[in-house]
């Protein structure tokens, strides 16, 4: 089996949204076994090294599996425990690793933690959930604010207290600072590595441990309070989460991880306003390198410009330790709006290819190798509670969650009733039935770049260096193993742009990959708008190649 450091991207699978096997419209976990071999092994397959599945547990689906009522199991909606042995076995068969989400901040409410908790004060698991009293008026003890809208605090009539969620109320948070919390949730963690589980991704993991004192928040004095403003920017959260043992109790968990052989854990952590972006991310990092480390999501929010794009992964590399510390760059997951709704059609090829030939382990969100598009959800197919919380913020997450396009039939090959949510508009142009036919296809050059990462350990592992001066029309960088040497220029302007490079032997792969950029004399690359090349250098070719 590859080992993590080799592994050439990870292929994150919304499940609800993949395959559906039984005919219910939500996708399961035998649709994914059905789909592996687009996955891994035939020859025209995406070629992808790992895979991490978003919640599959049992849950009440508040908020789509991140409201989990067993961290040991398999919803029936999704598949059984067997189904599960069976997809890992038949993914290790093709050499495909398989993560899963781990929900550590909280439970559902109908967890039976939960559900014991809440019966009585004197509950053996009171302690296991954060209960606080009213305030004298009867408020909620402070003022903490639910990321999902409102208080953080929900009003339990029968044992006379407020409990705390930081997401939905169904979402109740876990008591962090209980050590009996710290040792179920580590024989979670014992229970998934014992079935074969190569990796956690782990979810909202700044949250887990607050102030100790329950302070209040702090106001943020830059909110100002207009229609379309989220009253959650309101607070400074530095009381509610990042709190003191927040490593330490993550460093717990990165132990279990660490008594198996090749498991990983990555902490799902978005850039905060408390601390710099290199003091939040070296935190995560120096938790336990070998084994663990947080995403960038730095991209995710990012406007489209070279200069920014090139200092933002020039400052990230900088200060990592190239030896220690593995890049996780993502550009999409389910709570974000699809890559190529937000940067564009040509613009997100040109993320694509930049992500690929950069170090490190690069997350895939499923269907933007196909370059899927935000869904059209109209109001009664709506499913994410957000938008209806927080109406006229725009915050659904339907959008990117629609499913999976297998075909350009009218249920995209997905399922043969009426999906969970609507197929999107663009079926019928972009799904792999078509772009497998398609040589300049998304599919096509993700394929061709899959396959050049996993083939030339520089890609993976290489140095990083930039290229050339700062410019606000082209980002060009370089990487370096040993005697290989590659190139990557990319346009990020409307304008076509010339590039030269010094030594430049052959274009490797482009953003359009039946049409490559040429290559003049002297190493003079003519990028189209928004193109990008992955060229190899003459001087030190890359081996096996050329
Ligand atoms: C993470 C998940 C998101 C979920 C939230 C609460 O941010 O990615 O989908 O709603 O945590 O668990």
């Amino acid at each position: 089996m590859t080992s993590w450091k080799d592994v050439n991207a990870i292929y994150q699978i919304y499940p609800r949204s993949f395959q559906d096997s039984n005919d219910d419209g939500v996708g399961d976990l035998n649709g994914v076994v059905k789909r592996l071999d687009y996955l891994k092994g035939k020859i025209d397959s995406l070629g992808i090294d790992a895979i991490w599945f978003s919640p599959f547990f049992p849950s009440p689906m508040a908020d789509f599996g991140y409201d989990v009522s067993n961290y040991c199991d398999i919803d029936p909606l999704f598949g059984t425990l067997d189904d599960f042995k069976n997809l890992v076995a038949q993914a290790h068969g093709r050499n495909i690793k398989v993560m899963i989400d781990f929900v550590p901040n909280h439970t559902s409410n109908e967890h039976p933690w939960f559900v014991e908790s809440r019966s009585s004060r004197e509950s053996s698991h009171r302690e296991y959930y954060v209960w606080r009293d009213p305030k004298p008026d009867g408020s909620p003890p402070n003022n903490w604010l639910s990321i999902f809208g409102g208080s953080a605090w929900e009003w339990d009539e029968t044992t006379g207290q407020y409990y705390l969620h930081t997401f939905l109320n169904e979402q109740p948070d876990l008591n962090w600072d209980n050590p009996r919390v710290r040792r179920e949730m580590q024989n979670v963690l014992h229970f998934w590595f014992k079935l074969g589980v190569d990796g956690i991704r782990a979810d909202a993991v700044r949250w887990i441990s607050k102030d100790q004192h329950y302070r209040d928040d702090p106001k943020n004095l830059g909110y100002i309070a207009t229609e379309g403003s989220d009253e959650f920017g309101s607070l400074l959260h530095v009381h509610s989460r990042f709190g003191p043992h927040l490593f330490d109790y993550l460093r717990e968990m990165t132990d279990v991880v660490e008594k198996y052989p090749d498991r990983i854990m990555i902490f799902e952590d978005y850039p905060d306003t408390i601390y710099t972006t290199r003091d939040q991310y070296l935190g995560f990092y120096s938790i336990n390198p070998r084994v663990s480390m947080p995403f960038n999501f730095e991209g995710i929010g990012l406007p489209f410009d070279a200069e920014t794009y090139r200092r933002f992964i020039t400052e990230f590399q900088g200060f990592l330790n190239q030896e220690e510390h593995m890049p996780v760059y993502c550009f999409g997951n389910h709570d974000q709006w699809r890559l190529v709704s937000r940067v564009g059609a040509e613009q997100a090829r040109v993320v694509a290819l930049m992500q690929l030939c950069l170090p490190g382990l690069p997350v895939v969100y499923y269907g933007d190798e196909l370059g899927m598009a935000n869904g059209v959800i109209p109001p009664d197919a709506e499913q994410d509670p957000l938008n209806r919380i927080k109406p006229g913020l725009g915050q659904g997450r339907d959008p990117e969650r629609t499913p999976m396009q297998w075909d350009g039939s009218p249920q995209a090959g997905f399922t043969r009733v009426r999906p969970w949510l609507p197929i999107a508009e663009h079926v019928t142009t972009h799904n792999v039935e078509r772009e497998l036919t398609e040589p300049d296809s998304y599919l096509a050059m993700y394929q061709q770049l899959l396959h050049l990462r996993s083939l030339h350990e520089v890609l993976r592992k290489g140095d990083y260096e930039t290229f050339g001066d700062a410019s606000p029309f082209a980002f060009v960088f370089s990487r370096r193993l040993g005697d290989e040497h590659v190139f990557v220029a990319l346009n990020f302007s409307a304008k076509p742009q010339q590039i030269a490079l010094p030594h430049a032997g052959a274009v490797l792969c482009s953003t359009h990959p039946a049409d490559p950029p040429s290559l003049g004399q002297q190493g003079k690359l003519k990028l189209r708008p928004y193109e990008g090349a992955l060229v190899a250098c003459a001087k030190h070719p890359l081996h096996g190649m050329l």
